[in-house]
């Protein structure tokens, strides 16, 4: 079976929210004064299984566990293992890293594949700016834990940031020189409902971050990759690791979008850049859950937007609840 929405694209991958809790207050996801509490009506373990058995069945390849921070969501690693006991092939988390060494050997116990990690700088100074207060070190022992742990080539994103970081571009890129990394530059969204004007002094196009590499290292080869996915890869020529390129503004790669989301509150998002959200909680209190849930979910693909909306505009949720 697959999930075939109104403009040819195939959903096969889901973006699960676990939590609007995080513990770290990054300045492009967190406005200050986003409430840290986890309200009641918050998705729960078995909702999490019946979600992820109607998007089976309707040809779910990935789920990728996304917060807030997922991993202050206690009930993580049970979540993970609903997934795994399904035999849902791709199973990831996105996080900043912070808690990972302390619970890693249990998530990657549950059925945990693979992880990708916040690290928007290698100074510890600009990422305790950029992360409003967080230690870079722990992003280190992320990595080494993943590392130990077989996890494969770690995954690394930095939103780039125009008097932020942007003068990490060739430190970040040196990384995957002698390190098992894919080191992912993003382009910065306007989820966070910023000052429109700050906001496009900030920004800065994933091709002036390529230029810059290049400027640096001369031409950047070619990566083969998955061609669903939104990253284009490259490497340095001989690098162990490799670059990825994530330009959502600037270069938006819509039509070849796979994703559903779904929040902590229970809504499916159909496309992070467009304010449109399902409440489905109907759906999980049914008599027969997944049987709703297929239908409401096959309703919000209905709606799937053909194209999200990356201007600068007042969105109803800030990237901190949706997580990525
Ligand atoms: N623009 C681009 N990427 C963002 N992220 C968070 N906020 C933004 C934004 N405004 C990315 C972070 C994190 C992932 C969950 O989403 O890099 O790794």
């Amino acid at each position: 079976m697959k999930l075939l929405d109104n403009y040819g694209r195939i959903i096969k991958d889901l973006r699960l929210s676990v939590t609007p809790r995080c513990n770290l207050h990054c300045l492009y996801c967190h406005p200050l004064g986003w409430e840290q509490s986890e309200p009641p009506g918050t998705i729960s373990v078995e909702d999490t299984r019946h979600f992820l058995r109607a998007m089976q069945l309707l040809g779910l390849e990935s789920v990728r566990f996304t917060g807030g921070e997922p991993l202050v969501r206690k009930e993580l690693p049970e979540m993970i293992a609903a997934a795994q006991e399904l035999g849902i092939p791709d199973i990831a988390i996105t996080t900043n890293g912070l808690l990972f060494k302390r619970k890693a050997r249990e998530l990657v116990a549950a059925g945990l594949k693979r992880i990708n990690l916040s690290m928007d700088s290698v100074s510890p100074e600009v990422f305790k700016t950029m992360t409003r207060g967080g230690q870079v070190e722990k992003v280190w022992d992320a990595i080494e834990t993943a590392w130990e742990l077989g996890m494969g080539p770690v995954k690394i994103n930095a939103v780039m940031i125009r008097g932020m970081n942007d003068g990490e571009v060739i430190p970040l890129a040196s990384l995957s020189l002698d390190k098992p990394l894919e080191v992912r530059f993003l382009e910065y969204m306007h989820l966070d409902n910023s000052n429109p004007g700050l906001y496009q002094q900030r920004f800065i196009a994933g091709a002036e971050t390529k230029a810059r590499i290049e400027a640096h290292f001369g031409p950047l080869e070619k990566v083969d990759h998955d061609p669903t996915a939104p990253a284009r890869v490259y490497k340095i020529p001989g690098a162990v690791g490799s670059l990825g390129f994530i330009n959502p503004v600037a270069e938006p790669f819509c039509s070849k979008c796979s994703r559903l989301r779904l929040t902590s509150d229970k809504k499916i998002r159909p496309c992070l850049l467009t304010d449109l959200e399902m409440d489905i909680h109907w759906a999980f209190e049914a008599e027969n859950p997944v049987e709703a849930l297929v239908d409401a979910i096959l309703l919000a693909t209905d709606r799937k937007p053909a194209f999200g909306n990356t201007l600068p505009t007042l969105r109803e949720r800030v990237m901190i609840g949706i997580g990525g």
